[in-house]
């Protein structure tokens, strides 16, 4: 992954969410210096399994687990405080020393309660299936240029003006949506003031450490969050998330430039999951359906929802390929289909009965589009213990081998587990 030409890449889900980048990110991080989050926030789950315990990364960067690496919240975060520290309480009761080895950009936007309201609110109407964590707000009033930033809390005496006109339209838009909920003003107030004093030790210029750190050629890892399907921009809207999700997001959200990254490796199942409402184009017959997610135990790392399932999805992957300019894919949870005396791809679209090889724009048309299956022959043996290609099944490797010519990106990374020993690298 790291030689000497390449010392910073970026780690994205190249499907809808939840493809295992923390696993990938955790496992990279062992020769990593430094990983980033740089977009998304508490919306996110990130799961590393070390031994029997499970941590669940929302907001920290997976690289915190490894005691010599360096973790940055990057500026394009909507940081959520009060679920930051509950994460480091609970890194810290499972004896992970975070001192000195996390910084918060200054620049970062601020998830507040209103946030939340106001998602739950508009969920009524627009029924997307947000995680509920305030992030299309939070990410509306700092593109609305009223947001609140880490930097603020440097001038909390100033709060409650900032505050009060920020409460005060949350409270407006809740009774247009006729919400009865209300944002109370003296409890946001009182929040500011009781996180200002924990959170301001860890802000820093983050775009500056991580400046110098590619400077001095230390290893950066860029950990994105969600998928490219759920890109503002790329992904299959209005179901998406709302901040940039692909690699190009990586530059801005972490703040340095575009020719600072190396390298960018996307993450993706070896079939294919996806939270919340919208199309899913390959989601399977119940029956497979079920089995996918008992199997790969796929309930939402943050709601509990369980995830609709479906085959891969060579359209999407191929699509994920270009808008972020993948060099490498990482196919990870290989060993869920172990058990499957037959697997199926969807190799293409038709529309209309017409082929159609691109994603379509409209997510009405992505919603009729009908997948066109080829059928792989399942290997019915466990791969849980592989740990180079050649331990693999052959039919397993041939399955590899035809998702990598559909994506048009070569396979890096195999994970056929959960644990961080259960990987092969190409
Ligand atoms: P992320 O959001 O992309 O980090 O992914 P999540 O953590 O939300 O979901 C991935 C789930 O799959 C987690 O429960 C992981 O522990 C699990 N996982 C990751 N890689 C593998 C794998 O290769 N095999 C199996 N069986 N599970 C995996
Ligand atoms: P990780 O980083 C899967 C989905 C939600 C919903 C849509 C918008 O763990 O892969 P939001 O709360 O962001 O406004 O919800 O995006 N979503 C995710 N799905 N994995 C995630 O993160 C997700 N983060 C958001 O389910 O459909
Ligand atoms: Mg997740």
């Amino acid at each position: 992954m790291f030689d000497a030409k390449t010392t910073c890449m970026v780690v994205v889900g190249a499907q809808w969410g939840d493809e295992g980048k923390g696993k990938l990110v955790d496992v990279l991080a062992e020769r990593a210096d430094l990983v980033v989050r740089y977009q998304g926030g508490a919306n996110a789950g990130h799961t590393v399994v070390i031994g029997d315990t499970q941590f669940i990364l929302r907001q920290i960067p997976s690289g915190i687990l490894h005691s010599g690496v360096t973790c940055i919240i990057g500026n394009g975060v909507v940081l959520e405080p009060e679920n930051l520290f509950a994460e480091l309480d609970s890194l810290h009761q499972r004896g992970i020393d975070t001192a000195g080895r996390l910084f918060i950009s200054d620049r970062a936007h601020l998830v507040l309660p209103y946030h939340k309201l106001l998602d739950a609110a508009s969920e009524k109407s627009q029924k997307l299936g947000t995680t509920g964590r305030g992030i299309g707000p939070a990410y509306e009033d700092k593109y609305g240029r009223r947001g609140i930033r880490v930097t603020d809390l440097r001038r909390v005496e100033c709060a409650r003006m900032l505050l009060s006109d920020r409460v005060h339209r949350a409270n407006q838009l809740l009774q247009l949506m006729e919400s009865t909920e209300r944002a109370d003003l003296d409890e946001h107030v009182r929040l500011l003031e009781r996180l200002a004093p924990r959170l301001l030790p860890l802000a820093a210029d983050a775009g500056l450490l991580l400046h110098r750190a590619i400077k001095d050629r230390r290893r950066v890892l860029l950990e994105g969050a969600q998928g490219a399907l759920l890109d503002v921009d790329h992904g299959t809207y209005p179901y998406v998330t709302s901040s940039n999700t692909t690699a190009g997001g990586a530059a801005v959200g972490a703040g340095i430039g575009p020719t600072a990254i190396d390298g960018v490796l996307g993450v993706v199942k070896a079939y294919t999951t996806r939270v919340g409402n919208g199309p899913l184009p390959t989601e399977a017959p119940a029956p497979y359906e079920q089995r996918l997610r008992e199997l790969g135990g796929e309930f939402g790392a943050v709601t509990g929802r369980p995830r609709r399932c479906g085959w891969f999805d060579a359209t999407v992957v191929r699509y994920a390929a270009r808008v972020n300019g993948l060099t490498g894919l990482a196919v990870t949870k290989l060993d869920v289909l172990d058990s499957f005396p037959e697997i199926q791809v969807g190799t293409m679209y038709r529309l209309g009965g017409e082929p159609c090889e691109e994603m379509p724009a409209e997510v009405e048309a992505l919603g009729r589009v009908e997948p066109v299956y080829e059928t792989h022959a399942g290997w019915q043996r466990p791969t849980g213990t592989a740990r180079r290609l050649a331990d693999l099944p052959s039919a397993a490797r041939s399955y590899l081998d035809r998702l990598q010519e559909l994506s048009g990106a070569p396979v890096r990374y195999v994970s056929v587990g959960t644990r961080r020993d259960q990987i092969i690298e190409v």
